[in-house]
């Protein structure tokens, strides 16, 4: 059942306040300033290194990852995809923690990284959307997504759920490991706490994002910049465009620019900034001014303070609430899939059942 939504992905995108607020259920309490994990039993402090494996949208999800518990927990993160870290001899220590995501818990690389993980004596946790799935049965730890089931092949509601377990866990390891105080960790619950309603003010922007969707919609290739946790957004929100609207698109670390893609900007091709207010700000702006100097069409999403500070000579701006920079990245995913929504269904291509594609790809 769609509700009142013309696909099963805008009604996932809708959906994310609460989906999102459920969860997080499961990892806040409120009420002592805590943040824990339905997984008591287990001592964190022993793990020595993780281990993140995925694919697809979740991949991005544990990229988004690496940067949380690399900067709170200081515990050295190696992330693949699963189709190349089944086959490349990934070297695992004792004490190790193997983390893998996935919405439908069947994926066959990830399965299989799992398998050949647990065979390698990591311990395995994993976040995962189908709680009856093969990864919820097979793993140590089981970290549930209280996303409620998704229908859309694109993955909207699962991605934000994911994030938001994956901070609780990320907060988790680092008080485990002696790296967070009590009002550290109460600051953490604060902002959790807000994400929900920072989600609902994000969907405010829909309106907004469908009436500059027809400048998107027209491009036959489309850039996305982001830095730090926006860098996996901008891989996200490349991914989410190429699969829905069949647009060519790329996700690019701002910082990367230089390095050759640059020569790619031409007036046809618009560049979507991610740029939320913060400590990499200006460093991606410098980035975003290169992209302009050659004549590229720039949409910038950022917050009212990013946008006055460098919103001139922008095509489009998508302004978000202001988002304490570690939920901005959960944020910012509704602007990235409601601007790919927006521009699929302006060019009429099948949103919840893009051409090629499984929901669940349980073949490798
Ligand atoms: C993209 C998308 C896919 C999945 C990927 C992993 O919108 O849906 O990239 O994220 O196939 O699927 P799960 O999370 O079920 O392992």
């Amino acid at each position: 059942d769609k509700g009142n939504h013309r696909h099963f992905m805008a009604k996932e995108i809708y959906e994310q306040p609460i989906v999102v607020a459920q969860t997080l259920r499961a990892y806040l309490q409120r009420l002592e300033d805590k943040v824990t994990l339905p997984i008591p039993d287990f001592d964190l402090s022993v793990i020595k290194r993780v281990t993140i494996v995925a694919c697809g949208t979740s991949y991005y999800a544990g990229m988004v990852a690496k940067y949380w518990f690399e900067q709170f927990a200081r515990v050295a993160v190696d992330i693949d995809v699963a189709s190349e870290f089944r086959y490349r001899a990934p070297v695992m220590e004792d004490g190790g923690l193997m983390i893998v995501i996935s919405q439908s818990g069947e994926t066959a690389d990830t399965l299989a990284a799992l398998r050949h993980a647990k065979a390698e004596g990591q311990t395995i946790a994993a976040v995962v959307n189908v709680p009856t799935s093969t990864m919820a049965r097979e793993a140590d730890l089981l970290l549930p997504t209280h996303a409620g089931p998704e229908i859309g092949v694109a993955s909207t509601k699962a991605f934000t759920c994911q994030l938001a377990v994956l901070a609780a866990l990320a907060a988790n390891l680092a008080k485990a490991k002696g790296r967070m105080t009590p009002e550290e960790e109460k600051a953490i619950v604060a902002h959790l706490a807000e994400v929900p309603a920072a989600l609902n003010d994000a969907l405010g922007r829909d309106e907004a994002i469908e009436a500059m969707a027809g400048a998107v919609a027209v491009a036959r290739d489309v850039l996305y910049l982001g830095r730090g946790t926006d860098y996996p957004l901008a891989l996200e929100g490349a991914l989410k465009l190429k699969e829905i609207s069949y647009i060519h698109a790329e996700g690019y670390a701002a910082g990367e620019m230089k390095h050759g893609p640059i020569a790619l900007i031409d007036e046809h091709v618009p560049v979507i900034v991610i740029a939320p207010s913060g400590p990499l700000f200006e460093k991606t702006v410098s980035n975003m001014q290169e992209v302009q100097a050659r004549g590229g069409k720039v949409v910038l999403i950022s917050d009212a303070e990013g946008i006055a500070a460098a919103g001139e000579g922008c095509i489009a701006t998508i302004e978000m609430p202001k988002a304490h920079p570690l939920i901005a990245p959960i944020v910012y995913a509704v602007p990235v899939q409601l601007l790919a929504y927006h521009v699929a269904v302006a060019k009429g291509t099948d949103v919840d059942q893009p051409r090629n594609l499984a929901k669940s790809v349980t073949v490798e």
